[in-house]
């Protein structure tokens, strides 16, 4: 079955970084999966022509207003954007951004028909507690169980960008605690510290549906090597 392979730009590149990885990144790419490219917010007007399914990286909880920097889930609709990723640690953490908070960009985008991205992870403290179960249900109780076409990307807040990866059984683990709070199937990706050296190992060994990958997706050719290998 394909897969969905995420690239996260986070706050990296430029117009003509992006352009020349437009380029380098099609000219490699034979991969079936199907490829979302999360680009930092300015761009994705500039490149919405182009032969690539585009995310937003965050979006505001309110619809409009007084709300100085942030961007609404229609405007990111009008832009181009046809995802958007939601609960990014990197978010939780700098913007201080709590799940009543991520719940309500949830439900922001589901109104403008984008479709969420809700990331989720443990730090850790609390996977070094075994405590990783309970920590990702919390993240996810204020999700209706019934809630249809969910994608969940688990990302444990120690790989990302660290070059860990946790076990294969630690992963599945997760994966399995995170669909069996729903009733209805879902997609549920990894993300953390993959490589075009770690893809197969962790896309053959697991039942994922697909990956979030941040620092190695700036390397067009690397991500569309990691795309088709997974
Ligand atoms: P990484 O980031 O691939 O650099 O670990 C993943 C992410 O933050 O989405």
């Amino acid at each position: 079955m394909s897969k969905l392979v995420i690239a996260n730009f986070k706050m990296n590149g430029s117009k003509d970084f992006i352009e020349s990885w437009i380029k380098d990144f099609l000219a490699e790419q034979e991969s079936a999966n199907s490829i979302i490219v999360a680009l930092p917010s300015p761009y994705l007007q500039t490149f919405s022509d182009r032969d690539l399914t585009l995310s937003g990286q965050n979006v505001s909880n309110e619809d409009s207003g007084a709300f100085t920097s942030q961007l609404s889930a229609g405007m990111l609709k009008d832009c181009g954007a046809k995802y958007c990723l939601i609960g990014h640690s990197e978010a939780r953490h700098f913007l201080m951004e709590t799940n009543e908070i991520i719940k309500q960009k949830f439900d922001q985008l589901k109104k403008e028909s984008l479709q969420p991205i809700l990331c989720i992870g443990e730090p850790l403290k609390i996977k070094e507690a075994s405590k990783t179960t309970d920590y990702l249900t919390k993240q996810l109780d204020l999700i209706d169980s019934d809630q249809e076409n969910l994608i969940i990307a688990y990302e444990p807040i120690w790989t990302i960008g660290t070059g860990l990866v946790p076990e294969i059984k630690e992963i599945q683990l997760a994966i399995d605690s995170i669909r069996c709070k729903f009733h209805k199937p879902i997609k549920v990706l990894y993300g953390g510290s993959v490589n075009s050296s770690n893809v197969i190992r962790i896309s053959d060994k697991t039942d994922i549906d697909g990956l979030l990958i941040g620092g190695a997706s700036l390397n067009p050719k690397e991500f569309a090597k990691i795309a088709q290998l997974c």
